[in-house]
């Protein structure tokens, strides 16, 4: 397929670690990544994205955490989709925490700040797509308080968005997920003349 603007926004899925191949990703790709992140549109420029990727032992830190984050919040044994969790994080190549940043003025509504982080990871998530990788936004655990991850520094005002995982993954195995169902312009559009 031909890598028209359309054809990367269409065909970028949601790849998810059980299609991940534990690969190398080189740091200069990774940093095209986070480059296409700095471009996103923001409201009076307060650029409120922040990231903190792990990779390595770092990862496996991060599910030996969340597992204690679990423990610590419950007395109930850990359950199988939280070793699962390691499992997926150890085949995964790199992790990118997303958080937003809230300026100390506050100077515009906190949504803004959430849209122009979400549209940060969607730049970063087309990049990724059409430098032949998978990635997926995954959504923060309750039980999990970021913060108190030591691996990485959280500043005051720094909110966690969520887990962007990025592997490699052969393309040809999901081919299948490609042609998903969307609803058709005219179900969420009102024209107007
Ligand atoms: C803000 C956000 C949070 C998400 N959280 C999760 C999640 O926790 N678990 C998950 O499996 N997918 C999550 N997803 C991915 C969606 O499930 C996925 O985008 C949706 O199914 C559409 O598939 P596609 O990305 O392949 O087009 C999230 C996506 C977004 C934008």
């Amino acid at each position: 397929m031909k890598k028209t603007l359309e054809n990367i926004i269409k065909s970028r899925r949601s790849i998810f670690p059980s299609q991940y191949t534990n690969g190398v990703i080189p740091k200069t790709d990774l940093l095209k990544i986070l480059e296409s992140a700095r471009w996103a549109p923001n409201h009076r420029k307060t650029e409120p994205w922040r990231y903190k990727v792990l990779q390595g032992n770092a990862l496996t830190d991060l599910g030996e955490f969340i597992v204690e984050q679990f423990s610590l919040s419950t007395d109930k044994a850990v359950p199988l989709k939280l070793k699962k969790l390691q499992e997926k994080l150890e085949v995964t190549t790199a992790m990118i925490l997303i958080f937003k940043y809230r300026d100390k003025k506050e100077s515009i509504p906190e949504w803004e700040e959430i849209a122009a982080v979400s549209m940060s990871v969607q730049n970063m998530w087309l990049t990724t797509h059409n430098l032949g990788y998978g990635c997926y936004w995954s959504s923060p655990k309750p039980f999990v308080d970021m913060s108190e991850f030591k691996k990485i520094t959280v500043e005051d005002r720094e909110e966690f968005l969520g887990f962007f995982y990025i592997g490699t993954y052969n393309p040809e195995e999901v081919a299948s997920s490609i042609l998903t169902e969307r609803k058709s312009i005219d179900q969420f559009t009102q024209f107007v003349d």
